[in-house]
């Protein structure tokens, strides 16, 4: 049987396991990123492990996140992420160097390479033929020691791309459209491959715009063939020799097949707060707009950014909006500048941020409270933009430019329309990409041989071995869809203790209930309890990391998220799915008691757990967990799990 792209790689990287779909493998990587959020505890538990040097071919610290330095906690973040790099044979990105998946993108993603990235967006390079996937930090110290990367694996489905996209739709349109007819969900435990004859119409910058939101499908990854296109970004950035060929076989097999007409794609827009809360531009149209951004790891390259210069060529932005623009990269940044850009936008009335996530995770740029923000971000969660009520629109930067041109959302095929002169600018590859490196440290340029640790910077909490009896009280009941972003916000006065574990602990899900973190220490050990596709969102290891560190001994929920479940794992809190009858009978309050004995159980691979609610009933639990995964809950994680392994030879 052929060989679909996804299994090729995979094949070429296994270590264990058969590529069997639900089947756990473990997988060689290539290449680690990681960054200023994650990157710490990362590198923490890398000194943790004992290990000189990193072991993968290539590793990067981007500082992308947190860039601002408000206080001295993001410098000492900072100095500490440079000294790690240097120390432990790493690249380094400057702060203010660019958002990690497009500065790696332009300079290190290599067709056929294994990616494993501290950041639930690293699928991006999949649009260029890297297999890239975003895990939790502590899979990132294990692969930089050398560890292979173990995951379920996933089906591949083939979304196969028709005809050519029209006037002004562009590839986040593609992505908003996948997102409208499968939601959120709809890519748990799978690929998403592209195939079809509409994929040469499409430039690398416009497939990894597809492939980065493969994620808020819930996506494993997203992967893309190579061809011309692939060669020519690849002459672009300078990088032709990394050029490999990579094609589905003929009689390759999928799980399922998805035909997307690109011939039939307009201008969409998700509408607040779920990426998936997609309609055409139109039905949103006339709603007045106060702020509208183009930028993040979506959409944030030169070449989303030049079609925004290009409709504003002459015009201004309305008196009644704001246009920020951050570039994804510095990279981005220089070339505009260089070609004049910068000079007409800011004539037009656009105001310019360093290269930075920033205003996507709720530092700076936060709107106005009710008002609406246009962004051509991937994410709109109630509350990331910094403020409560929020109301975020995800859309290109086209239909983004269009709502600051007219201070209100419209299709720009309308607006087009109504000013007789706004041509579509199409779609146009950077030409000038000089591989802008000053704000790259090569490891062999590193200026750091030890750890800088400033005040700021703790130490990694640990977790003792999985006992028998397990018991407590249900800490607090969630819904649906409790993303990352609930249990730890990323917002500036938060993550500025992201290397602080006890002290960013207090604000564990405070965006719930504000007195969750003191009632878990007062509780000493308990039970989170959810609904469905628990821990969605981002990569983030400090939402398992913090509630341990509470006591939180394990979740009970009707599904979870995949990188959140295996960060429960890693930091040895039980993951348990209970059905929707139990789901709805439990309380707030309640004591819970698993009535086996849960040490025996895990480890003997017992998959069914009975557990009783305040002595009056019972019901019952199952913990989905390869023999690996049990072994690291076992030990009380996976640093704990490493080590002993290390130890054991
Ligand atoms: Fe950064 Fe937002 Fe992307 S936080 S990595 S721009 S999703």
């Amino acid at each position: 049987m052929g060989k679909t792209i996804t299994e090729k790689v995979l094949d070429d990287h296994l270590v264990e396991g058969e590529l069997t779909p639900g089947e756990e493998i473990g997988i060689e990587i290539d290449q680690v990123l990681t960054q200023d959020t994650t990157g710490t505890m990362v590198w923490l538990q890398f000194e943790a492990l004992g290990l000189d040097e990193v072991q993968t071919e290539l590793a990067a610290q981007y500082c992308d996140h947190q860039t601002y330095q408000f206080d001295f906690k993001n410098t000492d973040d900072h100095r500490f992420l440079r000294s790690a790099a240097g120390t432990y044979g790493a690249h380094f990105s400057r702060p203010g160097n660019g958002i990690c998946h497009n500065v790696h993108k332009e300079n290190f993603a290599a067709p056929g390479k294994t990616l494993l990235g501290s950041d639930s967006h690293t699928p991006t390079p999949g649009g260029l033929g890297q297999l890239a996937i975003g895990a939790g930090g502590l899979d990132i110290t294990v692969a930089m020691g050398g560890g292979a990367y173990y995951v379920d694996m996933p089906e591949v489905v083939n979304i196969r791309l028709e005809g050519e996209l029209g006037e002004w739709a562009t590839a986040k349109d593609v992505i908003l459209e996948l997102l409208r007819r499968l939601s959120v969900k709809g890519g748990v435990g799978k690929v998403f491959e592209y195939t079809g004859p509409g994929v040469e119409t499409l430039s690398v910058p416009e497939r990894t715009t597809i492939t980065n939101m493969g994620t808020e499908l819930g996506a494993t990854s997203s992967i893309f063939p190579t061809d011309e296109r692939t060669k020519e970004w690849l002459d672009e950035v300078g990088r032709p020799e990394d050029y490999v060929d990579l094609q589905p076989d003929d009689d390759a097999e999928y799980a399922e097949e998805i035909v997307v007409d690109l011939s039939e794609i307009e201008p969409m827009i998700a509408e607040p707060s779920m990426p998936d809360n997609v309609v055409p531009v139109r039905e949103a149209a006339g709603q007045s707009v106060e702020q509208v951004m183009i930028g993040s790891c979506t959409n944030g390259a030169y070449e989303d950014i030049l079609p925004a210069a290009k409709m504003l060529e002459g015009r201004e932005v309305n008196k009644k909006t704001e246009m920020i623009i951050a570039p994804a990269s510095k990279q981005a940044s220089e070339m505009l500048a260089r070609e004049g850009w910068t000079a007409e936008l800011m004539a037009a009335g656009v105001n310019f941020s360093e290269a930075t996530c920033g205003a996507c995770i709720g530092i700076g740029h936060v709107p106005g409270s009710d008002t609406v923000s246009l962004r051509t971000f991937n994410r709109n969660f109630e509350g990331r933009s910094g403020i409560e009520d929020d109301s975020v629109y995800l859309c290109s930067p086209e239909v983004a430019t269009a709502a600051a041109i007219k201070g209100e959302i419209i299709d720009p095929r309308d607006l087009a329309d109504e000013l007789g002169d706004l041509e579509d600018p199409g779609f146009e590859l950077g030409t000038d990409y000089d591989q802008h490196d000053a704000d790259l440290i090569a490891p062999d340029e590193a200026v750091d041989d030890e750890l800088v640790k400033g005040p700021n910077i703790g130490d990694v909490p640990l977790k003792d071995p999985l006992e028998s009896n397990l018991e407590g009280e249900v800490l607090l009941r969630m819904g649906d869809n409790i993303t990352t972003d609930h249990i730890i916000p990323a917002t500036s006065d938060i993550l500025k203790f992201r290397s602080n574990v006890p002290k960013l602990s207090e604000f564990t899900l405070s965006r719930v209930d504000e007195s969750f973190a003191q009632r878990a220490l007062d509780a000493d050990g308990g039970f989170l309890v959810a609904g469905e596709n628990y821990g969605q969102g981002s990569s983030r290891e400090h939402a398992a990391l913090c509630p341990m560190y509470l006591g939180v001994e394990g979740v009970l929920a009707q599904s979870f998220a995949r990188i959140h479940k295996a960060n429960l794992f890693n930091f040895g809190l039980v993951p348990l799915t209970i059905d929707e009858d139990d789901y709805e009978r439990i309380e707030q309050g309640d004591d819970v008691q698993i009535v086996d004995d849960v040490g025996a159980g895990v480890r003997s691979g017992q998959e069914e757990f009975a557990f009783r609610v305040n002595d009056e009933w019972e019901g019952t639990a199952h913990l989905d967990a390869s023999e690996r995964e049990r072994e690291i809950l076992a030990a009380g994680g996976k640093l704990s799990w490493t080590k002993q392994q290390a130890q054991d030879g």
